[in-house]
């Protein structure tokens, strides 16, 4: 109830924002628009939204070089495997690196690296990312790798992770990155699935002024990954660590010697560039495949377009580059578009709380692009450090990954923006590539809403039997027609791909993508995010199945069984709640409630912390065996239980305790 109420009381928001017209008429789409004739934005919305095919062609042609042109854009012979710019021959490291290096780019800053020790800075050229890319390229060729060969790279937020990202795709291997902040089973079951020939990874990184190993991590997930064949491990921290005879080998060693040219291998626009495992219903990650083509294209058009990131910009994308967000705003956009990017190593609150708006003054970042949950912290810490920096530069502020709630607007608004910069939420997914619902600079903004579907996007909410939903009602989001930068398959996993996604309304409206969200719109039109619609937590912004915890507690030798659901939290959004059913004559203390949280952390890492483990006799289940977190989450936090009629054990909704808030 309570959450209704909350959506009812969001959409009767009244406040509206507009954009300074100065800041309106400098931004890319609002010229690309009156280049074209258009005289409101919603004439132009709607008309690169029902002209789709010649939109994405426009911007295919303006955003990416092709060695060979496409001769058809989109091909949706074989739905759901949608086919863009048949024909063509392309490689995205080339549009990201190659041109800008051979071009007037040579000596631009393609990134501000700041590592987490004050004062470990430096920038890198376009001139300077080319040589370090194709000296790793040369060198995992010279490891043996191949095209459509999975390379891992598990590794901080340094410059070598952006370079083994470019120097995979050079030469047409596939990677996956796999967060930092994961642990060694997290890691073993990615690599396992990707079948990963190379692992590269680092000694150890920077936490809160420490340094901390990172090694023994890949050591014991390497004890059960027979497909790698290399581990090349960066000196970041230098400590000592244990290296494997034959197998392991220093990263600076590894590059040695190699030529500081290397050729881009010019490639189908199908063809992989990487694999990224992201959170489903079931405990098991999937590996969402994204293409050469889409890439190059549609990173970039949204960093121009919805980031209005210009050539003179400064971009700031605080994203993990182990996440989508890092793929696409740390790497592939501004670097097709030839931008600027910081590219930082640190926690937001170290050595104080004043450390982002420092990087902000002191490198003159004008668009910055961060997530909720760092808004709410420094929101709850106060303005203090804010008010020491001048962040007069800023023009463009961006949100990403769960809901804004429009408090946390207000304040990024009147603290970080000077009152003046839009702030430009934008709703999309791993699956989706880019950004999809959001508003544009010239957007009036109510906070809260992510406003509307993109241009070239037909984006809809849909009822159970594939209707439109009128104004004011909620449904499911889909997408009705494919975009250039969308997830093409699941890394050998046929059939989850299309159940999860194209299954829902195949039969009345096939190839339409199901994206997991929930939305309404509200009288004007604007789009209000409800949340999944699956068993997926979203953690300070991390998207982690309710599944994977509960397979992770339940490898404790004492638990029989678990359940987890997220409770709401101020700053992280949701945080970890477990209940557990122990093994038979095991007693319960909150020693060993501890100790299954410290478990949880270890196998899947720090970002699947439990918060709470709570001991049951039993959980909600359905007559499948299913588990009822809905009604779990609802009794636990006080709320109506709804409808119990299919649960096999209604009497164990009474054993669920009231969890403190
Ligand atoms: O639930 C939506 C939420 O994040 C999910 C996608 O998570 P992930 O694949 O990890 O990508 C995150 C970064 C793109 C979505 O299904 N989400 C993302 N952006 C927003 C959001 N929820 C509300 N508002 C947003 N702006």
């Amino acid at each position: 109830m309570a959450e209704t109420a909350k959506t009812a009381s969001l959409q009767e928001e009244t406040r509206i924002f507009n954009t300074p017209q100065d800041i309106i008429e400098y931004s890319n789409a609002y010229q690309w628009m009156k280049k074209k004739g258009f005289k409101t934005e919603m004439e132009m919305r709607k008309w690169c939204s029902d002209n789709y095919i010649e939109f994405w062609d426009e911007m295919a042609k303006t955003y990416a070089d092709w060695s060979v042109p496409y001769t058809k854009v989109l091909d949706d012979s074989g739905k759901p495997y949608y086919k863009w710019f048949t024909g063509g021959k392309i490689n995205v490291a080339y549009n990201a690196v190659d041109r800008h290096a051979k071009g007037a780019k040579k000596d631009k800053v393609a990134y501000h690296f700041i590592g987490e020790p004050v004062g470990d800075a430096r920038d890198i050229t376009y001139g300077q990312l080319y040589i370090e890319v194709n000296k790793m390229a040369n060198a995992l060729k010279g490891a043996g790798v191949v095209k459509g060969d999975r390379v891992v790279a598990y590794l901080p937020m340094i410059p070598e992770l952006p370079i083994t990202m470019l120097a995979c795709a050079k030469i047409g291997a596939i990677h996956t990155i796999v967060f930092s902040g994961f642990s060694s089973g997290g890691l073993n079951s990615r690599v396992n699935d990707a079948e990963a020939k190379v692992v590269v990874t680092a000694d150890g990184f920077y936490r809160r002024g420490k340094p901390l190993p990172l090694k023994p991590n890949v050591d014991e997930a390497m004890k059960t990954a027979p497909s790698v064949q290399k581990v090349v491990v960066v000196k970041r921290t230098g400590v000592a660590v244990p290296m494997t005879e034959g197998r392991d080998v220093y990263y600076d060693d590894f590059v040695k010697g190699q030529s500081e040219e290397c050729e881009t291998v010019m490639l189908d626009p199908e063809d992989r560039l990487f694999i990224l495992y992201t959170s489903g219903t079931t405990g098991k990650p999937k590996g969402i495949e994204h293409a050469h083509g889409g890439y190059a294209v549609t990173p970039a058009q949204t960093t121009s377009w919805v980031m209005d990131v210009h050539d003179d910009d400064v971009f700031w994308c605080t994203a993990d580059c182990g996440w989508i967000t890092g793929h696409s705003y740390v790497v592939y956009g501004p670097l097709c578009l030839g931008a600027s990017t910081i590219l930082y190593e640190g926690s937001p609150d170290f050595p104080d709380l004043g450390r982002w708006w420092s990087i902000i003054e002191k490198y003159g970042v004008t668009v910055f692009y961060t997530a909720p949950t760092a808004i709410r912290m420094f929101m709850k810490t106060g303005e203090e450090f804010v008010k020491k920096y001048n962040l007069s530069k800023v023009r463009i502020l961006a949100s990403v990954g769960e809901p804004l709630n429009p408090e946390a607007y207000m304040w990024f608004r009147k603290n970080i923006g000077s009152d003046r910069a839009p702030i430009i939420d934008t709703w999309w997914q791993t699956e989706t590539g880019c950004h999809v619902i959001a508003p544009l600079v010239m957007t009036p903004e109510k906070p809260g809403s992510v406003c509307f579907p993109l241009p070239g996007f037909n984006t809809d909410i849909f009822d159970e039997d594939a209707n439109s939903v009128p104004l004011g009602y909620g449904g499911n989001i889909v997408q009705k027609t494919p975009w250039p930068s969308m997830l093409r398959a699941f890394f050998r996993d046929e059939v989850r791909y299309k159940k999860e996604y194209w299954d829902m309304y195949w039969q009345v409206k096939p190839g339409t993508y199901l994206a997991g969200d929930k939305a309404t719109r509200d009288k004007d039109g604007y789009w209000w995010i409800q949340g999944r619609i699956d068993d997926v937590l979203k953690v300070a912004g991390h998207r982690i199945s309710n599944a994977e915890v509960e397979s992770a507690a339940v490898s404790h030798p004492k638990v029989a069984e678990a359940a987890v659901v997220g409770q709401p939290d101020e700053v992280k959004g949701e945080k970890i709640v477990a209940f557990v059913i122990l093994r038979d004559g095991v007693a319960e203390s909150p020693e060993l409630a501890k100790e299954i949280s410290v478990h949880v952390r270890k196998v899947l890492g720090p970002v699947a912390y439990p918060d709470k483990v709570y001991f049951v006799k039993d959980v909600p289940k359905t007559r499948s065996g299913k588990i009822m977190r809905r009604v779990i989450k609802a009794k636990a936090l006080g709320k109506e239980t709804g409808d119990l009629s299919a649960l096999a054990n209604p009497e164990s909704v009474d054993n669920i305790p009231r969890i403190d808030l």
